[in-house]
């Protein structure tokens, strides 16, 4: 425990929430399976792009059920552009677990909860609170920054020890009858007001009256973080091969980044048009001389962010003559109906589209 004592907040939050909650389907309608779905999605993506997901996930999977029965490749498509994929197969883990073990409901327990695929700390409680009415609270990014400002702090928040102790102290003074509006009024407050990079919006915040950051200027200053690594950075050149209106899908290796997902053929560098043929070259075989290429064309360059890694990539459109690689060959349709292509890749299959006239599908 820290000597800091949150309680004063509660009713400050609680009102504040009231009026102020975005309305969204999970919370219209509270069910575990929705909270579930709304908090795996909220692990790694912002509100409003996970909303339009949601929707979309609850119309091709309305119950726990459907979605342990689902094929892994059409779950993957309906994820296509979330990202973070060992999301969604850990989700399909937890349903069929959930089918077999506990009767197709999830458990009304944090700790069970804690203990299923995917399902950290933060998780379980915020399921558990939000779904279930338990006193627990659940502490993230937004949580942090949020009381730690309040109460002045500059403990390092990046110490598994300082999120442990919050949790403590916020689960010694959550309303037992609305443990799950407290835990998303801090979490909101978070998100919409108590700002992390920009400068706060201390003049809408509930709780300026009683914020020490505030009275002493420290909003920039709190939370306290360790520096980031900076995120590695790797040249590729992609390969949007073309043969008769179909082009050719790599599927990537089960482990690693964007485990088991389609992409286009990749190689690491940044390739120039000499490189590329070489590359054909080694795909048809080291001796085979016969011509397969009818022309080479840039495809522009983008890069993509993820957490740890940027990519940097450089795109050649190659039109073949014949197949060429263990690739599968697919038309633009069944990309667009059947293979989950990371979000990396949308460039290229813009410009994909744009060549064979299909509109993009968002
Ligand atoms: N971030 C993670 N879970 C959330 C929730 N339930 N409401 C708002 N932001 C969140």
């Amino acid at each position: 425990m820290s000597n800091y004592n949150y309680s004063e907040t509660v009713e400050y939050l609680l009102d504040w929430y009231a009026s102020n909650a975005r309305i969204l389907p999970w919370r219209e309608n509270p069910q575990p399976y929705f909270v579930w779905i709304s908090e795996i999605m909220l692990q790694q993506t912002r509100v409003e792009t996970v909303k339009t997901y949601f929707d979309r996930f609850i119309i091709e999977f309305p119950t726990l059920k459907d979605l342990a029965e689902s094929s892994e490749e059409r779950l993957l498509k309906v994820w296509e552009g979330l990202g973070y994929y060992n999301r969604a197969k850990n989700m399909q883990k937890t349903a069929k677990l959930v089918m077999d073990v506990f009767d197709g409901q999830l458990p009304a327990d944090h700790l069970k909860l804690r203990a299923l695929p995917g399902v950290g700390t933060y998780t379980a409680r915020a399921i558990a609170s939000i779904a279930f009415q338990i006193p627990v609270a659940s502490i993230d990014g937004n949580v942090l920054r949020v009381m730690k400002r309040v109460s002045g702090s500059f403990d390092n928040v990046t110490k598994e020890k300082v999120r442990r102790e919050l949790e403590e102290d916020l689960t010694e003074i959550i309303p037992k009858e609305k443990p799950g509006d407290f835990n998303q009024a801090v979490m909101e407050l978070g998100a919409l007001v108590c700002l992390p990079n920009g400068k706060p919006l201390c003049e809408a915040c509930p709780l300026m009256h009683m914020c020490k950051a505030f009275k002493q200027g420290d909003q920039m200053k709190i939370p306290v973080k360790d520096e980031k690594k900076p995120r590695k950075i790797e040249e590729r050149t992609v390969y949007i091969l073309e043969c008769d209106g179909r082009y050719a899908l790599n599927k990537r290796p089960e482990k690693g980044l964007l485990a088991g997902m389609w992409e286009f053929p990749g190689s690491e560098g940044k390739g120039t048009v000499r490189d590329v043929k070489n590359w054909v070259r080694m795909q048809q075989g080291a001796n085979s001389e016969e011509k397969v290429i009818f022309n080479i064309e840039d495809f522009g360059s983008y890069r993509h962010v993820f957490s740890h890694i940027e990519w940097f990539m450089t795109g050649y459109y190659v039109k073949l003559a014949k197949p060429i690689g263990g690739f599968e060959y697919v038309s633009v349709e069944a990309i667009e109906k059947d293979f989950a292509i990371p979000a990396a890749f949308a460039p290229y299959l813009q410009k994909i589209h744009e060549i064979s006239g299909m509109s993009v599908i968002e």
